[in-house]
């Protein structure tokens, strides 16, 4: 039912197939539990990560809209903002983007290295505000200054999370389902990063339809479980209604709030020993900013029995690029 009505929405082909869901054997044998990581830090353009998905139907839209700039915002070091600007220098758009310093850090190469440098390269023109709470209404004001210059701006919203964006992730849940279909296990849970949202909502709707009885565990990166609940709620209804079709009655959000301190872009020490136990058991890269919060769930919560039995899959979202930004902390 989502798939037909999935099939409806104009998407840009960026991806050119589905990623690997692959087994992490070292790990797993440390672990004494099968842990699978679903490759979209692997997505094609500019180093990966999840922001293509969105962008295959954003872009689409913009595209069908006439636009010829691409308008977004983010934090300095933000992935989604890097893929946006990639997809525009790719597409022959413009792209203007608000930056925020969560954080308030004044590390060089928080500043100018990482992502940040990325912008550089893709010729995005960027603009630094004090900050991005009225990022809607920044949006909008930022469009209307363009278009009174003869541009024709499309507004991509923070981590293009909004219904449209959100139905790149609904197709990812039904790629995945289609895997973890062929694969004959039966799983425990999926984990993944839960920020913007659109990922976790997209996601958990494909799948409570094609694997219902399949727990999709969002680790928040910035919010309590009462602030976050509601987004990944709402943006779901909003998708399910785009689509045209009801919210499955076994959709369910579930939440782990337990690692995203001190703040959002600010790594805490799971976070950093995530990273390390990662990339020195798998040669696998994670980000201090999303995944590295999201295994140290995972991680966490195997160590206190949270998952059922069997394989956990871990959503790898991207953001290797910021590891640039923060090496003052390894
Ligand atoms: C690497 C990475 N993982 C996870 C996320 C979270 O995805 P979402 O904003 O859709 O919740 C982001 C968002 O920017 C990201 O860059």
């Amino acid at each position: 039912m989502i798939k037909q009505q999935l099939d409806r929405f104009n998407r840009l082909e960026l991806l050119g197939g589905a990623t690997a869901l692959e087994k992490l054997d070292r790990l797993s044998a440390w672990l004494g539990r099968d842990i699978y990581v679903k490759r979209d830090d692997t997505t094609p353009l500019a180093m990966g990560g999840n922001k293509l998905r969105k962008l295959e139907y954003l872009a689409a839209d913009a595209l069908a809209q006439g636009a010829d700039t691409l308008i977004t915002a983010g934090a300095i070091q933000s992935n989604h903002v890097r893929q946006t600007a990639a997809l525009a220098a790719k597409l022959g758009l413009g792209c203007v983007a608000l930056l925020e310093n969560p954080t308030g850090t004044k590390d060089p190469n928080y500043l100018g290295n990482g992502n940040r440098l990325l912008l550089e390269l893709f010729d995005a023109k960027v603009e630094l505000v004090e900050n991005l709470d009225n990022a809607d209404e920044q949006l909008r004001a930022l469009a209307e200054r363009l278009r009174s210059n003869g541009k024709k701006p499309y507004q991509v919203p923070i981590g293009g999370s909004n219904a449209i964006g959100a139905l790149g992730y609904v197709r990812a849940g039904l790629e995945l389902a289609r895997q973890i279909e062929d694969s004959g296990i039966t799983f425990a849970a999926v984990v993944l990063a839960s920020g913007s949202a659109g990922t976790h909502s997209g996601l958990a709707l494909a799948l409570s339809e094609a694997l219902p009885d399949l727990p999709v565990i969002g680790v928040t990166v910035s919010r309590t479980d009462e602030a976050q609940r509601p987004k990944v709620q709402g943006l779901a209804e909003r998708t399910a209604e785009l689509l045209g079709v009801e919210i499955p009655a076994s959709f369910k959000v579930i939440l782990w709030d337990e690692y995203f301190a001190p703040r959002y872009g600010e790594p805490n020490a799971g976070t950093l020993a995530a990273i390390k136990l990662l990339a020195s058991q798998e040669g696998l890269l994670l980000d201090p900013v999303y995944t590295g919060k999201a295994m140290a769930g995972l991680l966490d919560g195997i160590g206190r029995q949270r998952f059922e039995d069997g394989p956990i899959i871990f959503l790898h979202t991207g953001g290797a690029p910021a590891l640039f930004a923060y090496d003052s902390l390894f």
